[in-house]
Parts: structure tokens; sequence; C-alpha cells
């Protein structure tokens, strides 16, 4: 049975006032015992402030992308050494934002997938699909595509992290895909991870994209749906409690 993980990506969104009283009101118990991962994505600078309070509750941080290189003249970048040494278990890779707005190519995240695994952190694969690319009838081509790209570099240590489908089309606009479509995605993406290894087609794999407290239990009835990767949402702790409450009550067997 794959992992359930219900993960926040803060964007560039948050600030110390901010972390602080959210992880507040975070407290109280709501999260003790819980059957699912909770994970969060906030701005790396604020790592530091939050790694305390965040493994206090039971929840594990990550950075949303990591540069390929250990160290060197990167002005700007953040090695992910660096992630690792200030709290960092997990990143994010190959988001469509840093694909669409920074031009990360499947190669790029592949090699961002290598350093993640240098500096032991859990990789946490986006994939996802544009509008046109669906609309085309491309979209299995095309996140089969950024699948085979990082797996022929790290094969089987993928299998330490985690896979979030997010099209691209669902990405903070409002639409989700519905229930079925997602579950076919999530599904042709377990076979991918068949094909390759068991240990690979355990991994767990989340959806994302306009993920609110309103559709993720039907999400989280589907079969391969492991979890949720929630952008906007995750920004108000109440509504992000709700995704994962409703995790513990549909998604877990
Ligand atoms: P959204 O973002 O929930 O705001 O659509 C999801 C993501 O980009 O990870």
């Amino acid at each position: 049975m794959p992992q359930r993980i219900v993960a926040g990506n803060w964007k560039m969104h948050g600030s110390r006032a901010f972390s602080a009283g959210y992880l507040k009101s975070l407290e109280g118990g709501a999260l003790a015992g819980l059957g699912c991962d909770v994970l969060l994505f906030p701005p790396a600078i604020l790592l530091p402030l939050l790694s305390t309070p965040a493994s206090d509750l039971g929840i594990e941080l990550g950075v949303q992308t990591v540069h390929p290189e250990p160290q060197g003249a990167f002005t700007g970048e953040l090695a992910a050494e660096m992630a690792a040494d200030a709290g960092a278990v997990w990143t994010l890779l190959g988001h469509s934002e840093r694909r669409q707005l920074f031009g990360e190519s499947d190669e790029d995240v592949a090699l961002r997938a290598l350093a993640a695994r240098r500096a032991g952190l859990k990789p946490m694969l986006c994939v996802g699909e544009s509008l046109a690319e669906r609309q085309r009838g491309d979209a299995d081509a095309v996140v089969t595509g950024q699948l085979d790209a990082v797996l022929e570099l790290l094969g089987d240590d993928l299998a330490s992290g985690g896979i979030a489908y997010e099209p691209v089309w669902a990405i903070g606009s409002g639409e989700t895909a519905s229930p079925e479509m997602a579950q076919a995605m999530h599904s042709m993406i377990r076979g991918v991870l068949r094909r390759r290894s068991e240990r690979l087609a355990e991994m767990p794999i989340l959806y994302g994209g306009s993920v609110k407290p309103e559709n993720a239990a039907a999400l989280f009835s589907e079969n391969d749906i492991d979890g949720a990767l929630v952008g906007g949402a995750s920004l108000d702790p109440a509504a992000f409690l709700a995704i994962i409450m409703a995790m513990e009550t549909h998604g877990n067997p």
C-alpha cells in the first residue's frame, strides 16, 4: 500500500509572522496519530524558522527546487545540500511553474533529481500536461516522457519519494481534473512505474491542481490517488487541515 501524503506548496508566499501563526493554528493535537504524512514546501528562507516547530507537529519540510551543483558561482541558486542543512527532508522537482517560467527541461529536472539523491533529500517529482497537449491527445506521452527522463538517471532511487500529477491547466485555475480523469492518469503513471520495478509501483502518487476541501474527498476515494499537492488552499491552515481530514476519512484503507 503506498504511503498517503498531503503536501502544501506555499510557492512564493509567506513571512516569519505568517509561518508562526500558521503552525500555531495547527497545534492542539489535530495532527496527532494521522494515517497520512503531512509535508510543507515553504520558501526556503523560512526553513530555519519552521524546522523545529514543524517537526514537533510531525510535519516534514521541503524546498521547491534545488540546483544540480553542490556549490559554486550560481548567484541566487540553492544547493540540495544547503536545503538539507537548513532542515529540508524533501524537495519538489519539475513543478510546472519551474518548467514553464524558469525553463527547466526534462533533462534539467533529472539532474536536479540526482542532486537531491546526493544530498539525501526525498524527491517529489511533479509531472503533468498542458491544455494544448491534452487537447492534442498527448497527455500520456508527455507525462511518460517526464517520468522516464528522471527514471533513466535515478532508477529505483526515485522510490524514496513521490510523484505529483498536476495537469498544468488545473493549477491555480479553479479547474480540477474530475476524479475519474485524475484516476486514469494516476493508473497510467502507476503502470509506467510498474514496468520498471515493483518498488517504484508502490510510490505514493499525489494529485495537484486546485485541490480544495470541497473536492478532496472525491479525489481521495479513487484507488490510485494517494494524496494531494495543494497550492492556494494550503495557505489557509483551516482549509489545509480540512484536506488532511478528508484524507483520513476517505483516503486511508
Ligand atoms: P493549486 O496549486 O492548488 O493552487 O492549483 C497546486 C500546485 O501548483 O502545486
